[in-house]
């Protein structure tokens, strides 16, 4: 017997991915984003439900485990500590609702690591308290896409929410660190910059992070507000501008960047060229058969909304290990205990 899943907020379905990878099985799926919708469907065979506030949770399927990397809203808390009636209007007590209904063993969230302080840390207190008050053991941890296999800095809070024991994140299992050109076609069509392009630094140093930072475009600069002789500094420091070297790691994919202004260094060439868009997928894990969305800034937008694979596979892995989840025999004692106690 599989266990299963929902994949709701599912996108282009990163999520599905891991967890079908590790074995579990697809039941419900929820996404309002028609593009998304239709890059879900010719991949995972399957038009995802729609609008999660017109979804009744009642008809969902019946399944083990919830995934959810759901956008960040702040709540209007009424200071009556009432749980997740707390979190009404917000997208975040849609999914209370379908917990509360459902009972799932495991709720896995996902979301930008700054969910951690967003609205001074009320909206993470909020969500915590929500699923403590719906019986769920919660623990939550900042977990970095270069951890698990992917030449990519991109950190995602993880909250993962338990009926069994608590979810332990120090049995995840990592892998050792790669680097951005095990990644890298070595054929194809490439755009490269004109060496007048480009500023390359005298003395580059890779950081903590594991990006190596070499260089900067030249382009436009913002003179407005900029000090006489900083000019460059205003170069350095607009992200889109910056120019890593292969031998680190990628900075985060982000979803707003549109035209794909990734720009890497090749020591081997001495030359700057863009990162393409199938490597822009691969250092998020997705594979080759991958059928992307065929208009480019919504690929761009997708891949960038997405998760890290990788990750998401070692959680699922790490669920399993750590018996996580009620088995059918449990489910059966429960309910007859349940009706002992409760039927007249
Ligand atoms: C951060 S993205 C999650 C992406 C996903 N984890 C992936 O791997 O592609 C959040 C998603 O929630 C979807 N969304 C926002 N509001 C929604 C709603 N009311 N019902 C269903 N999906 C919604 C957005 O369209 C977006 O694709």
């Amino acid at each position: 017997m599989k266990y299963k899943f929902i994949d709701l907020f599912a996108g282009i379905g990163g999520f599905r991915k891991g967890f079908e990878d590790a074995g579990f099985e697809c039941v419900f799926t929820s996404e309002i984003n028609e593009k998304c919708q239709e890059v879900y469907s010719t991949n995972f065979g399957e038009k995802p439900y729609g609008d999660i506030t017109q979804i009744n949770p009642k008809e969902i399927p019946d399944f083990d485990i919830l995934l959810a990397g759901f956008p960040c809203q702040p709540f209007s808390i009424s200071g009556k500590k009432k749980g997740f009636e707390d979190t009404r209007g917000t997208l975040f007590f849609d999914i209370c609702q379908i917990i509360d209904e459902k009972q799932p063993s495991v709720v896995v969230l996902e979301n930008v690591k700054h969910l951690i302080h967003h609205d001074k840390k009320r909206t993470f207190t909020t969500i915590l308290k929500a699923l403590n008050n719906l019986g769920y053991n919660v623990t939550h941890k900042i977990l970095n896409a270069k951890d698990f296999g992917l030449p990519q800095n991109r950190e995602r809070i993880f909250i993962i929410a338990t009926k069994n024991h608590y979810f332990n994140f120090s049995k995840l299992k990592t892998k050792k660190k790669v680097i951005l050109k095990d990644f890298l076609d070595t054929e194809g069509e490439f755009e490269f910059l004109e060496k007048s392009e480009y500023t390359l630094i005298n003395t580059p140093r890779k950081q903590a992070s594991g990006l190596l930072f070499v260089g900067y475009r030249n382009k436009n600069i913002w003179k407005k507000g900029v000090r006489e002789n900083t000019e460059h500094l205003s170069r350095v420091h607009r992200q889109p501008n910056r120019i890593y070297s292969i031998d680190g790691t990628h900075p985060t994919i982000p979803s707003q960047e549109t035209a794909g202004r990734f720009f890497i260094y090749i020591p081997e060439l001495g030359a700057v060229r863009k990162l393409t868009i199938n490597e822009c997928y691969r250092i998020m894990g997705f594979d080759s058969n991958f059928i992307k969305h065929p208009n480019t800034g919504e690929r761009y937008k997708q891949i960038g909304n997405s998760v890290a694979i990788p990750v998401i596979r070692a959680i699922a892995e790490s669920i399993k290990e750590q018996n996580l989840l009620i088995n059918e025999s449990q489910r059966q004692i429960e309910g007859d205990l349940h009706s002992l106690f409760f039927s007249s």
